[in-house]
């Protein structure tokens, strides 16, 4: 029996942080850097040539020490090794959590279930290359023999936003004579827009959901099949212009695809640590399979520098422990995430997934409500964007918004001074966000008195700044790893489970029950709530008149 653990908040390292955070909650980022001139090299790590400064958060070595006990005493290092060994960390689906298995390399061994899961995982991997090989060459043909021009991904959540990710992250190494488009929403307008212009005779629909039960993914695939046949005309075609991702093999083949056109991942890979698997087909076919191999390497190179470099060095602890230093000790709400790299457009939507799909829980493991705050909301864009429209808030508003920047030395699409530019701003923001500027500089600018109050920066807004040479497939897959590992650690610390996800269920269930009540030709008896009758009725009649 293991020894039980004092709840969060009674931990001796909590209370010390608490106390700490009494102290520290009134100190300017300018005095902690005038204090200490290296403070600059003295808070950054670097792994994998990803470089995290963290200078300019709201902390001091021993802020540092605290948290990084805070990580001993919850256990930290059992559970990434838990994880690692693939036990079954993700209590409530008794399931083994092995999405770094998904990236080890050929002849590594990593145990699920008594079984060394590697070898399956590169003979998918094999099974891909093969596939996408013939496909980007022209091998693998239509139904009519014409070559496929488009893919579709069809799917939702982790089978939909990695992918897009993947796809918008690497589009500088894709194939460019290949058409990829994504299809997510049960809303007709995705799919009337993923496949508007597009011939059925030249496009493939890669159907990727794990349980192959999702209603938004079957019905959307249910509408690429009759897409597709009613230009094909041929049952037969499915086999050439349909394929599946999924762990459910006994629903792929009732929806008609072969199992030959099936590629497997396993229980232990959640939906939003899916994009390094199968999920990632599309993803394999865009960039080739020696891109997405660099990719996985990328991945393999953080989750190594995780399982085995001390916490203080540890990038994605790092990482994690400060999220829970603002959200827990300062009350932040919220992490904003602005990757200055246009490719990475798409990676804030990703990352909300992944953090808050993995820490938006509310009771711990053994079932026992938090009395403390878990997953941060995520939300951010591209800069220099973001500058022009929301970073007000950050820099004048009443709320702290920690934030992480991204950003490249080397730029993909090098463009006269475009590169310097969006490198000296990303750097600029952080800076602007730190140390502000204060009412005495504001008015030696010659500002007018009634106005200096607006114009003052009051600073103190913290940052990290994530600072890689170039945004290769390799670089892409650490950056994933390196958040994967931080949202790991967050939820070590609240003692969660960062890896199910009961809370989208009850919508389910409730939309399963309204379907019928917004169809059927005969009034319904409508037992909900008068907001809900009142919803639907109106919808009916709406629904009515229009025809
Ligand atoms: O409803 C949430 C969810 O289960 C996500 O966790 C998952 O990524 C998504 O739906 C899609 O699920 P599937 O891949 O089984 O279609």
């Amino acid at each position: 029996m293991e020894a039980k653990v004092a709840p969060l908040r009674q931990r001796s390292a909590w209370k010390a942080l608490e106390e700490h955070y009494q102290k520290l909650r009134n100190v300017h980022l300018s005095t902690l850097f005038s204090e200490d001139p290296r403070r600059g090299e003295r808070f950054a790590a670097e792994a994998a040539g990803l470089y995290l400064d963290y200078s300019k958060h709201r902390i001091t070595g021993e802020t540092m020490r605290l948290l990084l006990g805070l990580a001993e005493e919850a256990g930290l290092r059992a559970r990434i090794g838990a994880m690692f060994a693939g036990e079954q960390i993700n209590v409530t689906e008794r399931r083994a959590v092995l999405h770094v298995a998904l990236r080890a390399p050929r002849g590594a061994s990593i145990m699920a279930g008594g079984k060394n899961v590697v070898p399956e995982v590169h003979a998918v991997l094999d099974r891909m290359a093969d596939f996408a090989r013939r496909l980007r060459g022209g091998a693998w043909t239509g139904h009519t023999g014409k070559r496929i021009r488009n893919v579709i991904n069809v799917g939702i959540g982790g089978s939909d936003l990695g992918p897009v990710m993947a796809y918008e992250a690497l589009r500088h190494y894709s194939d460019r004579n290949l058409t990829v488009r994504f299809v997510s929403n049960v809303d007709g307008t995705d799919f009337a827009e993923a496949t508007h212009g597009l011939d059925p005779a030249e496009t493939l629909f890669i159907i990727c959901s794990k349980t192959f039960t999702t209603l938004e993914t079957m019905t959307n695939a249910q509408s690429a099949r009759k897409w597709s046949l009613e230009a094909l005309g041929d049952e037969r075609a499915v086999a050439k212009h349909f394929v599946a991702v999924s762990t459910n093999a006994a629903e792929v083949a009732k929806f008609g695809i072969d199992s030959q056109n099936m590629f497997g991942f396993w229980d232990w890979v959640g939906g939003r640590y899916s994009m390094d698997s199968a999920i990632g087909l599309s993803t394999m076919i865009a960039v080739g399979p020696e891109h997405f191999r660099a990719m996985l390497d990328g991945f393999h190179a953080i989750d190594e520098h995780f399982r085995t470099t001390p916490l203080e060095r540890n990038l994605p602890v790092i990482m994690g422990m400060l999220a829970i230093w603002y959200n827990d000790f300062f009350g932040a709400q919220t992490v904003g995430v602005f990757p200055y790299e246009q490719y990475l457009k798409r990676f804030p939507a990703y990352l909300q997934q992944l953090t808050m799909e993995s820490n938006g829980k509310h009771v711990t493991l053994d079932g026992a409500a938090v009395d403390y705050q878990t997953g941060p909301i995520f939300w951010g864009e591209p800069g220099t964007n973001g500058q022009h429209s929301f970073y007000q808030l950050i820099h004048q508003g009443t709320k702290l918004i920690p934030c992480d920047f991204i950003a490249f030395c080397q730029a993909l699409n090098p463009l006269g001074r475009h590169h310097d530019m969006l490198i000296a701003n990303v750097i600029a923001q952080g800076e602007a966000l730190a140390f502000g500027k204060t009412a005495e500089q504001v008015k030696a600018e010659g500002t007018p008195d009634w106005l200096v109050p607006h114009r003052v920066f009051e600073g103190n807004r913290p940052s990290t700044t994530i600072l890689a040479g170039q945004l290769t497939p390799a670089t892409l897959g650490k950056l994933v790893a390196l958040y994967e590992h931080s949202v790991f650690t967050q939820g070590a610390i609240w003692g969660i489970d960062s890896f199910d996800q009961w809370g989208v269920e009850l919508g389910k269930v409730l939309a399963q029950r309204i379907i019928p009540e917004l169809e059927s030709p005969a009034e319904p008896q409508l037992k909900h709530d008068s907001s809900t009758n009142g919803l639907i009725r109106r919808y009916r009649e709406h629904r009515k008149k229009t025809g």
